[in-house]
Parts: C-alpha cells; sequence; structure tokens
C-alpha cells in the first residue's frame, strides 16, 4: 500500500489499508472453508490433510497470521499494544506474504506463470522499500523506479529459470535456451497420438533418466490423456487404436500442437426442433453441423516413425 500510496500522490489511500487487511482475511477464511466443504465437512479429515502435507502446513501457518492481524486490526487493539509493538505485529505481513507465495507455487502443477507473476510483485515491493531506505527518502524518483523494474524483471526471469531447473534437474541456462528457441510454434503444449510400442519405448527413456515428470491422467479434447511435463513443455499422450492395427504405425507417434489448429465449421448446418420421442413429455432440439481441423502452421505438426529404446 505504501510504494503505491506514494507513486499516486494520494496519501488518503491510507484509509482504505485496514478494509484492504481485513478483506485478504476474509477472503482466504472463504477459502479455507471451501477447503473444508471439499474435505466433505470431516473436521478429522480437514485436520489430517492440513497436518500431513507441507503445502497445507504453509498455508495454514500463513493463515494463522493473517487472522492474528485481522484479530489485532481494531482501534481497541492498537491502543492496547501501543504504536510501536502494533506496528512490528503488523510487519508480519511480509513473512506471511511470502508463506502465501511458497504455497502457491507448491500447489501449481504445471503452469508457474501466474505465481510467478505474483512473486514478481512482491519482489518489487521489497525492492521499493529496501530502496527509498537505502536511499533515505520516502519517494523514488523516475529513474530509480525504472531501474528496479528492470532488476526486479531480471530477477524474476533468472528466478524462474532457476525454479524449474531444480524441479526438472536441469541446468537452468537450458531452461533459458527454450525460451529463446523461437522455432518452438506458438505454445509449449503438444498432443501425441502414438502407437503401444512407441510408448513401451518411451517409458523405458523415462525410467532410464529422462527428465520428465509425469503426473494425473486429464480430460481434454474429449480424450483421457496422460500428462508428461518435461522442461521444454507439456505433452498430452494418447495411444490410438488405429495406430495399432497397423504394424508399421505401431512405433510412431503424431505430434500435434493443438494451439496451430482451428475449429472449423463448414457449410451445412442444420437445426432440428421437436425430435423427442412421441410420448415424451419434453421438448427436445438439435443443431446438426459438420466440422474439421484446419491446420494453420504446418511445421508446429510431427511425425515421428520407428521409435526404438
Ligand atoms: C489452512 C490454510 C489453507 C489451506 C488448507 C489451503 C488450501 C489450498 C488448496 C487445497 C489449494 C489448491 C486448490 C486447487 O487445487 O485448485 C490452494 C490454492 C491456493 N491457495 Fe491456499 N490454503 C490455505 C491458506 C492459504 C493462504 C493463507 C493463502 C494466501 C496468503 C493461500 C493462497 C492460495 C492461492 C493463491 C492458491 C492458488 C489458487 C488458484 O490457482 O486458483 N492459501 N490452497
Amino acid at each position: 500500500m505504501t510504494p503505491f500510496r506514494r507513486i499516486v500522490r494520494h496519501g488518503n489511500l491510507i484509509d482504505v489499508r485496514r478494509m484492504l487487511g481485513v478483506g485478504t482475511f476474509c477472503y482466504i477464511a472463504a477459502h479455507l472453508a471451501l477447503f473444508f466443504a471439499d474435505q466433505s465437512y470431516s473436521p478429522a479429515k480437514f485436520f489430517h490433510e492440513i497436518t500431513h502435507r507441507v503445502y497445507l502446513i504453509i498455508g495454514a501457518i500463513a493463515w494463522l497470521g493473517l487472522a492474528a492481524l485481522a484479530a489485532t486490526s481494531t482501534d481497541g487493539m492498537v491502543r492496547r499494544l501501543g504504536g510501536l509493538r502494533w506496528r512490528r505485529l503488523h510487519q508480519a505481513i511480509y513473512a506471511i506474504a511470502l508463506l502465501g507465495l511458497i504455497h502457491y507455487f507448491q500447489q501449481t502443477k504445471a503452469d508457474v506463470t501466474v505465481p510467478t507473476f505474483a512473486a514478481s510483485l512482491f519482489l518489487w515491493l521489497i525492492g521499493y522499500r529496501v530502496l527509498a531506505w537505502w536511499q533515505g527518502t520516502s519517494e523514488l524518483s523516475p529513474l530509480s523506479l525504472l531501474g528496479l523494474m528492470i532488476v526486479v524483471s531480471l530477477l524474476t526471469f533468472a528466478g524462474e529459470a532457476i525454479g524449474i531447473g531444480i524441479a526438472f534437474h536441469v541446468s537452468p541456462l537450458r531452461v533459458l535456451e527454450t525460451v529463446f528457441d523461437f522455432d518452438a510454434g506458438s505454445g509449449n503444449e503438444r498432443l501425441m497420438l502414438c502407437g503401444n510400442s512407441f510408448l513401451t519405448s518411451l517409458n523405458k527413456l523415462a525410467k532410464a533418466g529422462m527428465q520428465v515428470r509425469t503426473d494425473e491422467v486429464v480430460r481434454l479434447y474429449g480424450m483421457q490423456l496422460q500428462r508428461w511435463i518435461i522442461p521444454q513443455g507439456t505433452f498430452y499422450l494418447r495411444t490410438h487404436p488405429l495406430m495399432n492395427v497397423m504394424p508399421g504405425y505401431t512405433k510412431c507417434a503424431f505430434i500435434i500442437d493443438p494451439s496451430a489448429l482451428k475449429y472449423r465449421y463448414l457449410q451445412d448446418t442444420i437445426s432440428q426442433d421437436q425430435i423427442q420421442a412421441n410420448d415424451a413429455d419434453e421438448h427436445k432440439g438439435q443443431w446438426l453441423t459438420e466440422c474439421g481441423l484446419e491446420v494453420r502452421h504446418e511445421k508446429t505438426l510431427g511425425f515421428l516413425s520407428n521409435f526404438f529404446a
């Protein structure tokens, strides 16, 4: 709040700081209530989960911290604690925000874009205060703000590469290489339709130490797909029955970039009304259409043949 108040030169914003803080606590209290509902309202399940998962232990500590700050946010509590002790206690918000960020990163399954953005915002706010303290001023010059922005962006960029590198046991430089790979198509997700032998060979490679993280089976594009995450991106795999019919295709895979495909309706779309059964007590209608997939960038699609490990 303080950096924002100073940049927009609106001192009165201090009046909404308490509202913002208590509002944050209420929001997180609702988050916890939803988690309780998700545990079928069972207190035993709720406490068991919270005490057995690291990311939930961290979230719970942050939650207790927020609760303590909300409970001491009244005028009466400020008077009772005294200005200095109250301020010291409320400085805990920095540690709480850090715990909230760690919790956010830990619960994220694949795409760390939003938590990384939140972390960079946090870094910027801390950077603002450190720089203001170092320069002995309360208001940073436009030049210092620009410098801060560049340093925070570079740190976030490097931090993300190091984080992904640690998660996948690869060099952060290799992660950065993929960022600057401008031939990589428009996204980093690929759908892989493969034959049974292809998948068996891929599994052998994964067991032999390929840097891959597989997680749950996901439902996408109307199919059950196995998700494989490697430093360069995410594959959604599925064996395709047609590829096992002909022996030549069982060691092959089609690699598809879904973002390069456009779902295209064809001409003859018709509406059919009143198609319910004669004795049905309902009104049923439907649209029938023919559609196709248009390949927008053919170089983003691939075919691997004779893959064997
Ligand atoms: C006992 C306390 C807490 C519990 C049990 C809890 C539980 C959870 C769970 C289970 C998820 C994953 C939801 C999913 O898979 O979609 C989650 C996500 C999240 N939590 Fe918490 N949490 C707690 C406290 C906190 C606190 C204190 C903060 C912030 C300071 C926080 C911020 C978040 C955020 C930002 C996400 C990601 C939401 C999203 O991506 O949609 N949580 N939490």
